[in-house]
């Protein structure tokens, strides 16, 4: 036996049993007559004591050779320590040493392993096993397992079954580009990893198996970002015979559950929004509604003086800054300049004070009275005390503009609480979005999802304002999921296929797989896929998912602990008949 406990059970009613302990050294202590001993593993940390006057001098030369990392059993006797430690639960006692062995060595690790770490995070992930020993990083694994046991749990109550589907397939298309594998088996062809297995679950509804769930890696060469991993996570799910009102209910039970389970949170049903409305008011599709802030459109009230630059553009939208009334010129041209960056690219801001005493003192007083500026307090919401920032210009951007701005005041005003939740689902998706790029429309969501069907005789003459049965779940502004009512005949799917720009033939030889499959009684059905990675962040109360995936990538796309991507020998290329062209 390698232990009769762990490192983080010992109590004081545990004082004179005889243990055994394995773990790492944390630290060691050596005050010459007596040597301490902080022993580490998953469950915590219990302190050892080596003392001249009780243990040989063999046992403290040993003890006194330890280093950090160092891999030890101990074996001794559980004490009451004469100092105690309250901030950790072993800290009443301490175990007498009789016996110790040194399992394995270990070098000095690149970083300290503590909770606040030397450590930068490139060095970080290169070790990554030694990051994880850390406490940070080992309990954001260790939550993530508790989240992906309770979706399970609470899936397969409702009878979702999981069932696993193949990595190695035919590229489907999500918007994102494929990570793609080549055949040896059939040179010039390559199999795609799945970005979702959505074409997959679809087949096992028109198999007949009802209600599917997986939690399951996607794979998107896509680029990076604090929430995005180019292979991830997701709770996959599809049902039969259900409509929209189904899945928002089972998915918003699993969200109720997680948050009652973790947190103790109880909430209420989610609201819900409208794409169109959540765009209206919060510029974004996945609008933190923890806190205010609401967009107000001003075209009316500003657009009838001489100030050309509101007058010419499309949109003036503003927003009120809660207790903002008092900020210097030179905090507001910082905010001015904020939005001028690149990243943002607005072009300029209007602000507008309410003063505490009922007046108001804007940059554009030249063109407006005190009534026009009540008036964009009225419209924005704004108090006595708040400050008013306009922006204008081409309504989508300006919106996505004075989001980001909504966003980072709401961060540096603390307005974002993590360990405040605020669920929202976003519906009627539009169906169709057109991609200036490429001059033609995508699926918004992917080409599988529903129109509504009140808005399918748009398809040919207002093809951007047909609405899809398509919905996400927000939460605290970020997208945890989504997903959509499928198209269950050949006859749509075909329509849709051919609007998005497929002839008949391209749309057979990428999709015929599904198209036959849905002559063959294909049951009405739809889904959603919630990003695991995202989710438990969140629940976690971050946003960056790196710290709750074991070994992720860096923003280059790279493992750096296995060094990958790397290159492959020309024996294995040769065998799988591809000639590279890399300059
Ligand atoms: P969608 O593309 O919206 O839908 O993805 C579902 C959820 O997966 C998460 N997600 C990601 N998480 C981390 N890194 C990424 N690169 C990444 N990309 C997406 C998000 C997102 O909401 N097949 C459909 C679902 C369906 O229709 O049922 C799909 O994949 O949280």
């Amino acid at each position: 036996m390698y232990r009769s406990h762990n490192c983080g059970e010992l109590r004081i009613n545990d004082i004179n049993k005889e243990i055994t302990l394995a773990g790492w050294v944390q630290k060691s202590r050596d005050k010459g007559f007596m040597v301490w001993v902080d022993l580490r593993d998953r469950y915590g940390i219990t302190q050892l004591i080596f003392d001249e006057s009780r243990s040989d001098a063999a046992l403290m030369q040993l003890a006194k050779s330890l280093g950090r990392e160092f891999v030890i059993q101990v074996k001794g006797t559980v004490i009451e320590r004469e100092s105690k430690n309250t901030v950790i639960p072993t800290g009443d006692i301490e175990v007498l040493v009789k016996e110790l062995t040194i399992l394995n060595t270990s070098i000095v690790p690149p970083f300290t392993i503590e909770d606040d770490t030397d450590g930068g995070e490139d060095i970080r992930m290169k070790y990554r096993y030694l990051d994880i020993r850390r406490n940070p990083v080992r309990n954001s694994l260790l939550f993530r397992h508790k989240v992906t046991q309770e979706v399970r749990n609470y899936l397969s109550n409702l009878d979702f079954c999981e069932v696993e589907t193949p990595y190695l397939i035919k590229s489907t298309p999500e918007g994102a580009r494929d990570f793609v594998v080549p055949s040896r088996m059939n040179p010039g062809q390559f199999y795609a990893l799945p970005q979702s297995p959505q074409t997959f679950k679809q087949l096992l509804m028109v198999a007949g198996m009802d209600r599917y769930f997986q939690i399951v890696k996607c794979f998107r060469d896509e680029d990076l970002r604090a929430d995005r991993q180019p292979e991830f996570t997701q709770i996959d799910c599809e049902m039969s015979f259900i409509d929209q009102e189904d899945i928002l209910d089972v998915f918003e039970g699993l969200t109720r559950h997680l948050l009652k389970k973790i947190h103790q949170i109880e909430i209420d049903k989610f609201p819900r929004m409208t794409f169109e409305e959540a765009m209206r008011k919060y510029g974004n599709d996945k609008p933190d509604i923890r806190f205010g802030m609401e967009f107000g459109e001003l075209n009316n009230v500003a657009q009838h003086k001489e100030f050309s630059v509101f007058n010419s553009a499309e949109l003036v939208v503003g927003i009120a800054v809660p207790n903002a009334a008092a900020y210097t010129r030179k905090q507001i041209d910082e905010l001015i300049e904020w939005v001028k960056r690149p990243q943002v690219g607005a072009s300029g801001m209007v602000y507008c004070k309410c003063e505490e005493d009922g007046s108001y003192k804007s940059s554009v007083d030249k063109f407006y009275d005190q009534d026009d500026l009540a008036n964009w307090a009225q419209i924005t919401g704004a108090q006595k005390g708040d400050l008013i920032l306009i922006l204008s210009g081409p309504a989508n951007k300006t919106r996505a503009q004075l989001s980001a701005l909504r966003m980072e005041l709401g961060n540096r005003l603390g307005l974002r609480k993590p360990h405040e939740f605020a669920p929202l689902w976003v519906v009627d998706f539009p169906l169709l979005e057109w991609d200036e790029e490429t001059e033609r429309y995508h699926a918004m969501h992917h080409p599988f999802t529903s129109p509504k069907p009140e808005d399918i005789h748009l398809l040919d003459s207002e093809p951007g304002n047909v609405r899809a049965n398509a919905y996400d779940l927000v939460l605290n502004g970020n997208e945890i999921g989504g997903g959509s009512i499928r198209i269950h005949d050949k006859e749509t799917q075909a329509l849709m296929f051919r609007h998005l720009g497929f002839t008949a033939e391209e749309a057979q030889e990428q999709f015929g797989f599904l198209m036959n499959a849905f002559q063959y009684g294909a049951p009405p059905h739809g889904g959603l896929a919630f990003g695991l990675d995202r989710l438990t962040a969140i629940l976690g109360g971050q946003e960056t998912i790196r710290d709750f995936i074991a070994f992720p990538k860096n923003n280059a796309g790279r493992d750096v602990m296995i060094d990958a991507p790397s290159i492959i020998a020309t024996t294995q290329l040769d065998e799988l008949s591809i000639a590279l062209n890399v300059k």
